[in-house]
């Protein structure tokens, strides 16, 4: 039986880290008499040893509180950046794992972190991973933390931005994160009711976009809210990038496919603020004044909804069962009402894109939506 474990939240903050970090500790403690600690700042703290000891009084008052009360960071076992040189600290990291005589390590974290918690399952160590984050990408899971509330916050902004751009009769263009998946642009363009929706999943045809925003303006509606994630591209630029990294894969020399991954970053980093382009196109292709509003980090901020608390809840506790139970090497997905148990293999460097025949596509098609296809 587990006697003591570890944990740590790796990757974006998102809301539902602390409740999900109170399930794990308060159903280990309780229930199984496992002492808990908490690592700093992701695999960093690991790597440096920044431990806390996660004592019923700091989990206590924290499953509404946001962001992470042990801190975070995008920093990866095999590539930690020390002294403005990226080294390999997978010993240093597998070392103090041993040091604090750990049982399992729980990892609360993304695409990234499935990476880096299957990379030391292959050094022995139990890991055992939440899926946590605002993108809902995170392969064989029906949904991760996070995202619920981040679908909350920009629906909320959805709502707020239509009566100013319909006051104005503007387009306004909002752009919402969610990495290179649509889920959260999505699921808020349905819930606040955005006349166009664009997703990575799908790539738009500016003039498809202009001719909805256009007939909108013939039945009477001179203002329309443009959902647009911060992955999604055109057609155009799809087939760029398609074409780009084919021939990286086909080039036989060295220097040429250097040469095409620079094409391919300067595309992605171009394309990182396709917003405004976005805007400048309608306004000249519609005729009318458009705006855009970017939410930012707002999307990840501020206290967890009911839907999060309550999932995070749930899988924390699940993951305490199983650590109990010397189940590791899995995530802790959420199926249903329930949770399953998948191999960390299975999730890590897959990631859970839209399908195309998604049925919230199917509705949002079915009352009108544009997608720009
Ligand atoms: O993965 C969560 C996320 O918020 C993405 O939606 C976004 O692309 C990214 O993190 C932003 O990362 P950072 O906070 O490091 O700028």
């Amino acid at each position: 039986m587990a006697k003591r474990i570890g944990i740590l939240t790796a990757g974006g903050d998102c809301p539902g880290l602390n409740a999900a970090i109170r399930g794990v500790g308060k159903s280990a403690q309780s229930n199984y008499g496992m002492e808990v600690i908490g690592f700093r700042s992701g695999f960093r703290g690991l790597m440096e040893n920044q431990t806390i000891r996660l004592d019923s009084a700091i989990l206590s008052g924290i499953l509404t509180t946001g962001g992470t009360i042990l801190g975070t960071s995008r920093d990866k076992p095999n590539r930690m950046t020390i002294g403005g040189k990226e080294q390999d600290m997978t010993d240093v990291i597998v070392e103090n794992y041993h040091a604090n005589n750990l049982d399992a390590l729980v990892c609360l974290g993304g695409g990234g972190t499935h990476k880096s918690a299957l990379h030391l399952l292959n050094y022995g160590l139990n890991i055992i991973t939440l899926p946590k984050t605002i993108d809902n990408d995170v392969a064989k899971t029906d949904v991760t933390f996070g995202f619920p509330t981040a679908m909350d916050i920009a629906t909320e902004a959805i709502d707020r931005l239509h009566s100013t751009a319909h006051s104005h009769h503007r387009i306004i263009i909002v752009e919402i994160m969610g990495h290179r998946a649509g889920w959260l642009a999505l699921g808020s363009g349905i819930a606040g009711g955005a006349d166009v929706i664009l997703i990575p999943e799908i790539p738009y045809q500016l003039e498809s976009v202009a001719d909805a925003i256009k007939t909108r303006v013939h039945t009477g509606k001179k203002f329309s809210i443009v959902a647009v994630a911060e992955g999604a591209l055109s057609k155009a630029d799809q087939e760029k990038l398609e074409s780009l990294a084919s021939k990286k894969e086909t080039s036989e020399s060295k220097d040429k496919r250097k040469q095409l991954k620079k094409d391919i970053k300067k595309l992605v980093d171009q394309q990182a603020s396709h917003s405004f382009q976005l805007a400048k196109q309608l306004e000249e292709l519609t005729g009318l004044e458009s705006r855009v509003s970017i939410l930012g980090h707002l999307q990840r901020g501020g206290t967890p909804s009911a839907s999060d608390r309550l999932l995070a809840t749930r899988l924390g506790t699940a993951c305490a069962d199983l650590i109990n139970q010397g189940k590791f090497g899995i995530m802790v997905a959420a199926r249903g009402e329930g949770y399953e148990p998948v191999p960390i293999e299975e999730v890590a460097g897959n990631r859970k894109l839209v399908p195309i025949d998604h049925p919230w596509i199917t509705s949002a098609r079915q009352v009108g939506t544009n997608f720009g296809d």
